[in-house]
């Protein structure tokens, strides 16, 4: 798709630029048909967000956004809470000519995770390994936010298991917290340690770092199924685990994309992943490590880390109140915009950042892989 004189004088009145190299095709100018690029390297070292409704098309969005760096070999990894994104292994269809979308799919380029038992030979366990944990770390798993007064009894019990044997597992520790004087700390540790243990996201030997994270690919995080609270508790450590690497270049610049991350980074309240997650948010660009955000419900998710969102991705929106949240956290939309976002049909979008100086309207191109949303949604949550 190469566009002729007229269109030349649009791209360059909008500042579309057109490289192949950094530039991810996500669809066509709505009404010009020129294709619209978003510059890689703009998302990761700014972030993005993609808000809409339920089944306004955000995931279908994102897959886009992932084919594009998978092809350009950008690391990535997806907190996918629905268990969607498997479906990006496969080819998808053939969608309208005019969009010149090759159909294809990525099973080589992808690796797949859950921490819950899967018949799906393509679906990994994620285990992290207990002795790699200090006191803390451990504790940061747990669901109790006072850190401070479990630490003590905590570390006594691990260091205790550390002086006889050097690999240990839950049970070990609990067991030591027992035969310990008990008290009503050791009563409420032993009960979250027990609570993970049925979970089994511990083991002797955990996944590596290297295992989760290779240059090039994309790691789904399925967390279909799993509890709301142990979702959280993995997407802190694998946050964490990501800043620190990116810290010491231990793991490749990559993108860390969260679905439904309300659920992740609330505005209200806290989640055990808000506080890393919001770390990523400030801090990740300076580490290349990016952050996509997705989310139904704009309005509940914390602001600080939209704000920090440097492109926004704005599909079909109704609930006055993320509509508000929207337009607080998006510089320049004017009242027009706003009132567009609310009437858009399914399969377009607002963009705004990544390099483009102006708010478009881009019609979304096909898929290249197979979508896994079922577009069916039992519950609404607007
Ligand atoms: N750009 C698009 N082109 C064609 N169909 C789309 C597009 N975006 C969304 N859809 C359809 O809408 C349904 C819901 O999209 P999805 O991305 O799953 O919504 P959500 O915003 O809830 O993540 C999809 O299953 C797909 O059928
Ligand atoms: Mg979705």
């Amino acid at each position: 798709m190469s566009a002729g004189p007229a269109g030349k004088l649009v791209q360059s009145v909008l500042g579309l630029r057109n490289n192949t190299k950094v530039g991810g095709y996500i669809g066509l100018l709505h009404g010009h048909d020129l294709p619209v690029t978003l510059d890689i390297n703009e998302l990761l070292q700014k972030h993005v967000c993609i808000l809409a409704k339920t089944g306004g098309g955000k995931s279908y969005m994102s897959g886009d956004i992932i084919e594009e760096m998978m092809k350009r070999d950008v690391t990535t990894m997806i907190i996918d809470p629905h268990g969607e994104y498997g479906a990006m292994r496969d080819m998808g269809k053939v969608g309208e000519p005019r969009f010149g979308v090759v159909p294809r799919g990525y099973a080589d380029r992808i690796r797949e995770f859950s921490v819950l038992k899967s018949e799906d030979p393509n679906i990994r366990p994620l285990r992290f390994t207990l002795k790699a944990l200090e006191a803390r770390e451990l504790l940061e798993l747990t669901r109790t936010n006072d850190v401070r007064s479990y630490l003590t009894t905590l570390k006594k019990a691990i260091d205790a298991l550390r002086e006889h044997q050097e690999i240990y597992s839950l049970r070990d520790l609990i067991d030591v917290l027992l035969s310990l004087e008990t008290d009503n700390k050791s009563a409420v540790l032993i009960n979250e340690l027990e609570y993970l243990d049925e979970i089994g996201i511990f083991a002797t030997l955990g996944n590596k770092v290297s295992e989760l994270v290779e240059k090039g690919k994309t790691t789904i995080i399925n967390l279909k199924g799993v509890p709301p609270d142990i979702q959280e508790l993995i997407v802190r450590r694998l946050s964490t685990i990501m800043f620190e690497m990116r810290k010491q270049d231990a793991v490749p610049p990559m993108m860390m994309v969260i679905e439904e991350a309300h659920n992740y980074c609330p505005q209200v309240g806290t989640a055990l992943s808000s506080k890393a997650l919001s770390t990523i948010a400030s801090e990740g660009r300076k580490f290349g490590l990016g952050l996509t955000v997705i989310s139904q419900r704009p309005a509940k998710i914390d602001k600080n880390v939209l704000s920090q969102c440097g492109t926004q991705i704005i599909l079909k929106v109704t609930n006055p109140n993320d509509v508000k949240a929207i337009s607080a956290s998006v510089e320049g939309l004017t009242a027009g915009m706003m009132d567009e976002v609310q009437t858009m049909p399914i399969g377009m979008a607002m963009v705004i950042g990544a390099g483009i100086q102006t708010p478009l309207l881009v019609d979304i191109r096909p898929r290249e892989s197979r979508h896994g949303g079922t577009g069916v949604k039992v519950i609404s949550d607007d």
